[in-house]
């Protein structure tokens, strides 16, 4: 007994420590900016970062403090202004949302209601799934970071912002070479979550998928092929590119515009793009179980994730944390589209509830998969599913291609 004790004791204090670690980040992500840069409208694509702040302590509120906890809200009212299904991005800077110092004090009053809840729950009680393996805890902590990525993607429209701490790590990692595709081989594969730690209820549950044999390009899909086949085709360069008046192209984000580096990944393209790219190439794009079977054995602690390298490693870097097929980079540096629509794994159930996942099911969303450089590595694992709207290209996207063994 005294040991159980002594084990969910130290527990508590870990959940603590990673609930203040992803707070810690938020906050430096806006620290630079005004109340006026929090609360402007960037692009109708994107809530004002002020919505993005109370969301993420409302949404703390309601797990953490009201359904965890028991207790009434601080601020009842504010559930129906900060419910993001309820509220398209386009209207929420008309909602009267928290502002300035009332939203500081929001953000620090539900913390210290959690940390409080956190003190007296028991996280072992087996009446309780929510909190089983603190599921939770490891959810907010979660949802936290996403949010980060999220205002990311605003910030990369902000004019002269300046990051309070920044990693060059990526830069100075030596790309390496290799072929330009690795092989697959045909076969079953184990799809989805193995059952161990934190998963997503759309994850679960892991399943056999027989896959015919395939290539996949070694790395993300570089600026440099994407711009021939834009020189070819006259598609559409990806977001945030201009000419430069002499045959290529630039780049301006966070207010500082450059020369567009060939030997990076191509990112910011929607899915039409990315499909456009694989056929001008004489591929097409994966579908997730290939992705997934591709990705086995890469290892994110040796990828480019964590937000605050700002930007891309050279495709063929982070050579070592490679997958077991040789493919680089499957983790972090940019999401990569995948054919596959959102749909649900054979047994899923919603967990906890059905607007995580579910509804998002069906044609309507294309999978994402792998993480950003501005994807916190806690988040990123091979089985991870994001979804998005096909025409979205504020995301943090980019493609590689496969093709069929012939
Ligand atoms: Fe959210």
């Amino acid at each position: 007994m005294a040991i159980a004790a002594a084990a969910s004791a130290l527990e508590k204090g870990e959940i603590a420590r990673r609930l203040s670690e992803a707070r810690a980040r938020t906050l430096d992500l806006v620290a630079p900016l005004t109340d006026e840069q929090l609360n402007r409208v960037y692009s109708p694509l994107l809530s004002p970062l002020a919505w993005d702040l109370g969301h993420i302590a409302n949404f703390e509120e309601l797990w953490l403090v009201q359904r965890v906890g028991d207790r009434e809200p601080l601020r009842g009212e504010l559930g129906r202004l900060y419910d993001a299904i309820e509220n398209p991005r386009v209207t929420r800077n008309e909602l009267p949302i928290l502002r300035g110092d009332e939203l500081r004090a929001y953000m620090d009053g539900v913390r210290a209601r959690t940390l409080h809840v956190l003190e007296d729950v028991d996280l072992d009680d087996p009446s309780r799934p929510l909190l089983r393996d603190g599921f939770i805890y490891e959810m907010l902590i979660a949802h936290e970071h996403q949010h980060g990525e999220t205002m990311l993607q605003l910030l990369q429209m902000v004019e002269d912002y300046e990051p309070v701490a920044r990693n060059d790590g990526p830069e100075l990692e030596p790309a390496a070479g290799g072929p330009e595709m690795v092989r697959i081989e045909g076969g079953s594969y184990e799809i989805g979550h193995n059952g161990g730690g934190f998963a997503y209820d759309n994850e679960r549950g892991r399943h056999t998928v027989s896959l015919e044999p395939f290539w996949i390009d070694r790395t993300p899909v570089t600026n440099g092929a994407f711009a021939e086949f834009v020189a070819d085709t006259g598609a559409e360069p990806p977001r945030y590119w201009e000419p430069d008046g002499a045959g290529g192209w630039t780049r301006t984000v966070m207010g500082s515009t450059e020369k567009v580096d060939p030997q990076l990944p191509v990112i910011h393209v929607d899915h039409s793009q990315a499909e456009a790219f694989a056929g001008w190439a004489g591929k097409r794009l994966p579908t997730e179980q290939e992705w997934e079977a591709a990705a086995t054995g890469a290892d994110r602690e040796r990828a480019n994730l964590d937000q605050i390298s700002f930007g891309c490693a050279a495709a063929g870097a982070y050579a070592d944390g490679a997958a077991a097929s040789g493919a680089v980079q499957m983790l972090g540096d940019v999401w990569e589209w995948t054919s596959s629509d959102f749909a649900p794994y054979p047994g899923f159930e919603p967990f906890p509830y059905p607007e995580y996942s579910e509804v998002f099911f069906g044609p309507r969303h294309k999978v994402l998969r792998g993480g950003s450089w501005a994807t916190r590595r806690n988040v990123a694992r091979i089985t991870f599913r994001n979804w998005d709207l096909p025409e979205r290209s504020q995301i943090f996207s980019g493609l590689r291609c496969v093709k069929e063994d012939t």
